[in-house]
């Protein structure tokens, strides 16, 4: 199976799942060529600090350009379970947790980039980014929660709950949530 993403091509196999990052036509070739180089670096690098802490996330298998070879999860995206299977938001909020505890931001939090099989895997770090500030973290979340409303409208308030359940394991949760108050807030009059 392969198919073209926002980003990137996807070929998935059985067991791995290669990612490149093409070229862009509108800029210059030499330039583009280091910038899809550099991009999938440091996904590549991100994805594995993240694994090291503990994250469930693909292993990765060989960085080269702007080629990422990982492992395949087996399952389905969490959007596609999510109706039947609300209990899987906890084990989502565990994973975030995890991951903003080691000050990794993901940039594109949604229900399809979560793979769900007996565990939460999260997937698509290509927005990925290290920072330890609360607000980061607060507008990281704050994706998840609208994405829930927008797409999973049956179900949003008690996969809300589920998740913040499971990333009450981070530390400094409560001033992560805290924050996101004021990013909603600002979000309305904007
Ligand atoms: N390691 C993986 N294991 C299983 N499925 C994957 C894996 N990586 C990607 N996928 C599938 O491919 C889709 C697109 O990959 P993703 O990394 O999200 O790229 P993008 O969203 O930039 O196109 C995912 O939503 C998921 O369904
Ligand atoms: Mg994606």
């Amino acid at each position: 199976m392969s198919f073209r993403g926002a980003e990137a091509v996807i070929e998935i196999t059985d067991d791995r799942v290669v990612k490149t990052r093409e070229p862009k036509k509108y800029r210059h070739p030499e330039l583009d060529s280091k910038i899809r180089t550099e991009r999938t670096k440091t996904e590549a690098r991100i994805m594995k600090k993240a694994k090291k802490h503990g994250v469930n996330v693909p292993e990765i298998l060989d960085q080269e350009d702007s080629v990422i070879k990982m492992q395949r999860i087996e399952g389905l995206q969490l959007k596609e379970v999510l109706e039947e299977d609300v209990e899987k938001m906890k084990s989502l909020g565990e994973n975030v947790a995890l991951l903003h505890d080691t000050d990794i931001v993901h940039g594109d939090l949604t229900t399809s980039n979560a793979v769900s099989n007996d565990y939460i895997y999260i997937i698509d770090f290509g927005l990925a980014f290290h920072s330890d500030r609360v607000e980061d973290k607060a507008v990281d979340i704050h994706l998840l929660k609208q994405v829930l409303n927008s797409s999973h409208p049956e179900v949003a308030e008690e996969a809300w709950e589920k998740f913040v359940e499971g990333y009450r394991k981070y530390s400094e949760a409560d001033k992560v949530l805290e924050q996101l108050k004021e990013v909603e807030r600002r979000g309305r009059y904007k």
